[in-house]
């Protein structure tokens, strides 16, 4: 009788230990679940705002209206475009989906690059490159296109550089902000600017 007392009880005591064991265990998942929460949004806001003191140009992805306006393009299959501050990629993207072309993009926002590295494998788009890197220090010859959505402010600079060391025969669709001194072969619904 008192054996069978006794077992009882050490039973419930191991019930307890291990429902305790269990709280704990749950807590210290939903600790490190908060933590690499917390890790990786201080680590999207400190990208974003170390990004933006260096370039100057804020991240804000080309919008679907536009990108809507570039489905006018007469672009060839299979080309090579390259984005110059490509941001999370979305106009990449684009063009890969509804032109087949192959992309290279450069942007400084690390957590975007770490970010869409992954997020492209999953998607599969394998025919799209992206490297952490200011695009001043990029190899544009190469390119058939290249693409640009950046801010007025770094215009100049940009048209400057692109122009001495772009191939001849690449074109340069430009979204919204024109380049200040060269003129465009073409604009479609007075956003979207070609430069040859
Ligand atoms: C307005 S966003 C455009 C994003 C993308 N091209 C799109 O259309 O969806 C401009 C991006 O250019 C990047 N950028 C500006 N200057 C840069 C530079 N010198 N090198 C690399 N990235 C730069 C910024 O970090 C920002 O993410």
């Amino acid at each position: 009788m008192k054996e069978k007392r006794q077992k009882r009880k050490s039973r419930q005591l191991r019930q307890v230990v291990f429902f305790i064991l269990l709280i704990i265990g749950g807590m210290l998942v939903l600790l490190i679940i908060l933590l690499v929460l917390i890790i990786l949004i201080a680590f999207y806001y400190i990208s974003f705002a170390k990004t933006l003191f260096i370039t100057k140009v804020p991240y804000v992805g080309s919008f679907d209206r536009q990108l809507d306006i570039m489905k006018e393009l007469q672009l060839e299959k299979w080309k090579t475009i390259i984005d110059l501050g490509c941001g999370d990629g979305k106009a990449l993207r684009f063009f890969a989906k509804d032109f087949w072309l192959k992309g290279r993009w450069y942007d400084l926002n690390g957590f975007a690059i770490i970010w869409w590295k992954i997020l492209n494998k999953i998607l599969w788009y394998d025919n799209i490159v992206l490297e952490r890197k200011n695009f001043f220090d990029a190899y544009i010859k190469n390119a058939d296109y290249i693409y640009l959505y950046l801010f007025p402010p770094v215009m100049d600079k940009v048209e400057e550089w692109i122009f001495n060391n772009k191939n001849t025969d690449t074109i340069i669709i430009v979204n919204s902000f024109s380049f200040p001194n060269k003129q465009p072969f073409k604009v479609i619904w007075w956003k979207i600017y070609l430069y040859k």
